[in-house]
């Protein structure tokens, strides 16, 4: 499918999302929340994605909502519309691993949608924040949450209420991204990162995403059960044959997604 947003290249396995808004710094207006949102779907869909690279320009991953389409806008038009809501729930749906390539600014909805991915990696250049106080309101798509089990109360607590932005150092420092590359380097090692993802078993793939995410949605207890179960459940796979005896006879394993 053909979007305005945004472009889609699929190579190797590893769909890449750019988010093309240049005018804009990628700010999100509902065109692109909703292209976005369809293009992970059909990522999902297709046989030939693994993995998603999700990613902005060198200057904006995205600089948060698009103020000029909310600014006018009622109580009852953003409780309506729901801003954002189903297109992120979409989003987060997703099955297959997400990564979010973050150079430049990541700031309000473009933080959150970060965080909504399954990690981060980020350009030396990368500024993340929560800046929505300034305009007088606070995050609407995750931030006071996610930043929050991201980085602590503390800081996250000192990000939504002051608005300032937190560096790559900074944000590598406080656990936000997994790891911090130069930025020219960005888009090679995100799809390196990625190609690795998709080289592994899918099924155990899959499996440890949905189990990593139980951390974030249940209790210790139930997540440690949900991820028993889940470990147990995979001796059903011709993978886990696989991947163990390619180990014990050293060959690299032929995983077929069974
Ligand atoms: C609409 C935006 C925008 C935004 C930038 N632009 N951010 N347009 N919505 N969020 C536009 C500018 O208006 C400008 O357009 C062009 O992009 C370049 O931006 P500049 O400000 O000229 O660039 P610069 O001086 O380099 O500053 C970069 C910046 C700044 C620090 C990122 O643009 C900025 O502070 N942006 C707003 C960040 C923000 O407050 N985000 C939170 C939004 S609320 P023109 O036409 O003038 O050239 C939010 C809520 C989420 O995200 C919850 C939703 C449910």
């Amino acid at each position: 499918m053909a979007y305005q947003t945004l472009t889609v290249e699929i190579d190797d396995y590893v769909a890449l999302i750019r988010l093309n808004r240049p005018e804009a710094l990628n700010a999100l207006n509902s065109q692109l929340m909703g292209e976005l949102a369809e293009a992970t779907a059909e990522a999902d869909r297709n046989e030939k994605v693994r993995c998603i690279v999700l990613t902005g320009s060198e200057k904006a991953f995205a600089a948060g909502a698009d103020i000029k389409e909310m600014s006018g806008k009622s109580f009852v038009e953003v409780y309506n519309e729901n801003i954002f809501g189903d297109e992120i729930d979409r989003i987060t749906a997703t099955r297959k691993p997400i990564i979010a390539a973050v150079s430049g600014y990541a700031l309000g909805g473009g933080c959150e949608l970060a965080m909504a991915c399954d990690f981060i990696l980020c350009a030396d250049n990368a500024k993340f924040g929560q800046p929505e106080i300034n305009l007088g309101v606070i995050a609407g798509i995750g931030g006071t949450q996610r930043l929050t089990r991201f980085v602590g109360k503390s800081k996250s607590m000192e990000m939504h209420l002051t608005g300032r932005f937190m560096d790559a150092a900074e944000a590598e420092r406080s656990g936000l991204v997994s790891r911090v590359v130069p930025a020219a380097k960005l888009i090679p090692e995100a799809l390196a990162t990625a190609k690795k993802i998709a080289e592994k078993g899918q099924i155990a793939v899959a499996t440890a995403k949905e189990a990593v995410n139980r951390a974030y949605e249940t209790t210790l207890r139930e997540g440690v059960l949900f991820e028993r179960r889940s470990f147990q459940a995979l001796f059903a796979t011709e993978d886990q044959k696989e991947g163990m005896a390619a180990f014990l006879e050293k060959r690299e394993p032929q995983f077929r997604d069974r």
